[in-house]
């Protein structure tokens, strides 16, 4: 599915729907949702609690007839009708309207690399359900590279790497195209997944989800690869009584449990260097890689990347947002190259 600037020029409002995270950026209004992909619903009647912010915050201390549903997952909507009146309630009454003003209402959303069929109508049959009657689809890692002002349109190679909750892109572009691309199943989520489990094993401590974004600050004096502060202290259940308990944690021993999904990202760096061709190579290892996405800020993790592919290693000025801003950039006709094409998959 190909898509020219000049539809994208035509949309209303683009959305971004993310595993953490849902971002909509309306035309002349600029972004106006950023707020987690949560929502929280009465499981007796079906009626949605809340939205955002708030159904995130109830995650885990709800009573047993709400539930916090997340209608993305793996970057793929999973419930499109859960994420239709997720997306209701996050846009408001007053912005719903302006938008139902437009007699042709167009969208646009951004599709993670290689997102397959059924995945792309999922992300449409949503944005139809909101009264689009257009969807125009753009990859992901193109956005991305617009958003953070990588000259994609430029003869020479820049890599981008959108660092996700679910997922890690990795892709070299070149005159408004990419030239190699992947995409790794491991994203914050599986960082913070190896953190809570290796607490569990070593220590037999449960780990509330709200606590281990502490521990990851823990770990960042001196970055996921050299020696921050010996320990750090944290509070947890005990997996065997069940009481409250704090241990003392050597961040060293964390380090290495996070080694494993990070890996799975270095891999996927590897992979797309050897596929990409020598000329565009040698562009790279002057300008380096550029890193976006929320996971882009977990402590260190630039640092590692230096170390192991000896290559200068940037992170956005606000990495979480580049790609919805970047589809913004889009909509506002603000990408002048008209050789430029944003296609999707
Ligand atoms: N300061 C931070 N330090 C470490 N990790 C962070 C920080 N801020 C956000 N994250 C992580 O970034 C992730 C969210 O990133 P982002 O908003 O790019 O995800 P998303 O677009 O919803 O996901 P995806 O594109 O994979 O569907 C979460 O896993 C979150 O834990
Ligand atoms: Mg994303």
């Amino acid at each position: 599915m190909t898509v020219s600037l000049d539809q994208l020029r035509r949309c209303h409002f683009a959305v971004d729907l993310g595993a953490a995270k849902t971002r909509v950026y309306v035309k002349g209004a600029g972004l106006v949702v950023d707020q987690p992909s949560a929502a929280a619903v009465n499981t007796r009647t079906g009626a949605l609690i809340a939205v955002g912010d708030l159904a995130e915050k109830m995650t885990g201390r709800t009573p047993a007839y709400i539930r916090v549903v997340r209608p993305v997952s793996g970057g793929t909507v999973v419930d499109i009708q859960m994420a239709q009146r997720m997306l209701r309630h996050l846009l408001g009454e007053k912005l719903r309207r302006a938008l139902r003003r437009r007699p042709w209402l167009r969208a646009a959303a951004c599709t993670p690399h290689d997102a397959d069929p059924l995945a792309q109508r999922a992300t449409i049959e949503t944005l139809v359900g909101l009264g689009a009657k257009r969807v125009e689809l753009v990859d992901t890692l193109v956005a991305a590279a617009v958003g953070c002002g990588l000259p994609v349109e430029q003869p020479e190679a820049s890599m981008i790497m959108v660092c996700g909750a679910a997922a890690t892109q990795i892709a070299v572009l070149s005159l408004g195209n990419i030239v190699t691309a992947e995409r790794m199943p491991v994203g914050g989520e599986a960082v913070d997944r190896a953190i809570v489990q290796h607490l569990r094993h070593e220590h037999a401590l449960l780990l509330p989800s709200q606590s281990v974004r502490p521990l990851q600050i823990a770990l960042s004096d001196n970055g996921l690869t050299s020696h921050g502060p010996a320990s750090t202290e944290i509070q947890g259940r005990d997996v065997a009584t069940g009481l409250a308990r704090s241990v003392r944690i050597d961040t060293a021993a964390v380090r290495v449990a996070i080694q494993t999904p990070l890996t799975a990202v270095l891999d996927g760096i590897g992979k797309v260097l050897r596929d990409c061709p020598p000329d565009l190579v040698a562009d790279l290892a002057d300008r380096g890689i550029m890193m976006v996405g929320g996971s882009a800020l977990l402590p260190g993790l630039d640092q590692m990347l230096r170390q192991a592919t000896g290559m200068p290693v940037h992170i956005a000025e606000r990495p979480d947002i580049c790609a919805i801003q970047g589809v913004g950039a889009m909509l506002e006709g603000r990408i002048p190259q008209l050789t430029f094409n944003p296609l999707a998959a």
